[in-house]
């Protein structure tokens, strides 16, 4: 059943929700969502990106100004995957973006890994790259394994040998900003090992001090996604990390996983998230998205009622806080075929940029909070 042979009432008549006056309500996510009501946390009316239509670049709040940049691609006719691409490679190249790319955090070894996805609308076709080294653009190396190749994913020492043998070139990704947060990581880690904690650091007269920032770094799941829609309907998505920091070496994350941190279904829409990603992995998370979107949610439906079932599946007390909720934030993005758009997180702080050339900036986007589950 294809979404642009269609109409969203017609979804929603098959499902069963139109009669019942649940369309764009968060009781329809609440229906097809998880079994557990969490119905106080869900959307209640439809968010404003719902209501959207046509061509549409969509991105996690941090791709500054790169979903701009896909925007202008789509429309003056480039391909929808060379646009996703390109609107992560700012953050890749940006080595004061500690979550992506150039100057990700490095693993506990102090190397960084990076992990990243690509798949094309037209061709449901998908290329990823993990745990590679020495590249700083894993999302364009992603492209040539999904355009030169029949595989879908390549990882480590075979992904670096691959993308060398495209001509991109190896350095070291580690910036002196990351290789001291790392340090400082290394150092507070154990209280019995010969390392000084940070209280008990000399520091010299007129030296350098480590900023609280740098201090305050304990685990991050810093992430770059974007989905983009052309004027003739073709979409594409993208998601790009240096995935956790600190990770166990060869640590794989959402992001390279199809399904997982990012996907694309031409006839119906994008997902893709960033945050934790071994709930999004467990969860199936952005297939999941796009197929409630199927089902006929609305893009902020459809992501409200997929974090509703990852809090449900959240089972292990170290993953739980106080109230036995999520105690880590994952935010997921969504972009439907006709251009409806719409994005959640589980706790405050969620964000995503949105360019569709009515944004009244020089930046040509607007950044939305996700609406969050919980309000906390
Ligand atoms: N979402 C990025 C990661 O967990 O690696």
């Amino acid at each position: 059943m294809r979404m642009n042979s269609l109409h969203r009432r017609e979804f929603l008549t098959l499902t069963g929700l139109a009669g019942a006056g649940m369309a764009g309500s968060g009781l329809a996510a609440l229906a097809l969502g998880s079994t557990k009501a969490r119905a106080a946390s869900l959307p209640s009316a439809p968010a404003e990106g719902d209501a959207h239509r046509g061509p549409c670049a969509i991105a996690s709040g941090n791709c500054d100004p790169g979903v701009a940049k896909a925007y202008e691609m789509v429309m003056s006719g480039f391909d929808p995957a060379d646009a996703v691409v390109a609107a992560v490679k700012f953050n890749e190249d940006d080595p004061n973006d500690q979550s992506v790319g150039l100057g990700g955090l490095p693993n506990e070894e102090g190397i960084v890994e990076l992990d990243a996805s690509v798949m094309h609308g037209p061709t449901h076709k998908a290329g990823s790259v993990a745990s590679i080294r020495n590249i700083k653009n894993p999302a364009a190396v992603a492209l040539e394994v999904l355009r030169k190749t029949d595989h879908v994913m390549i990882v480590g020492e075979g992904a670096l040998k691959f993308a060398l043998r495209m001509g991109f070139k190896e350095e070291n990704l580690l910036t002196e900003k990351s290789r001291q947060a790392w340090v400082q990581w290394r150092a507070n880690l154990n209280k019995d090992d010969k390392w000084l904690d940070d209280d008990q650091q000399i520091q010299p007269v007129g030296g350098k001090k480590v900023s609280a920032i740098e201090k305050s770094l304990m685990f991050t799941w810093g992430t770059v996604h974007c989905s983009a829609l052309t004027p003739a309907g073709d979409m594409a998505a993208c998601t790009s990390t240096s995935g956790l920091s600190w990770k166990i070496p060869g640590r794989i994350g959402d992001s390279p996983i199809v399904g997982a941190g990012m996907y694309c279904d031409n006839n119906v829409g994008c997902a893709g998230a960033t945050g934790r990603g071994e709930s999004m992995i467990v969860n199936c998370g952005s297939y999941a998205i796009v197929q409630n979107m199927e089902r006929g949610m609305t893009p902020s439906e459809a992501c409200a009622a997929f974090l509703n079932k990852l809090c449900d599946h959240t089972k292990e007390k170290h993953l739980r806080d106080a109230k036995g909720r999520p105690n880590f934030n994952v935010s997921v993005y969504a972009l439907r075929k006709d251009g409806a758009y719409g994005g959640a997180c589980i706790h405050p702080g969620g964000s995503y940029a949105v360019a569709d050339g009515t944004a009244a900036n020089a930046k040509n986007l607007r950044i939305v909070a996700c609406t969050p589950l919980f309000n906390d």
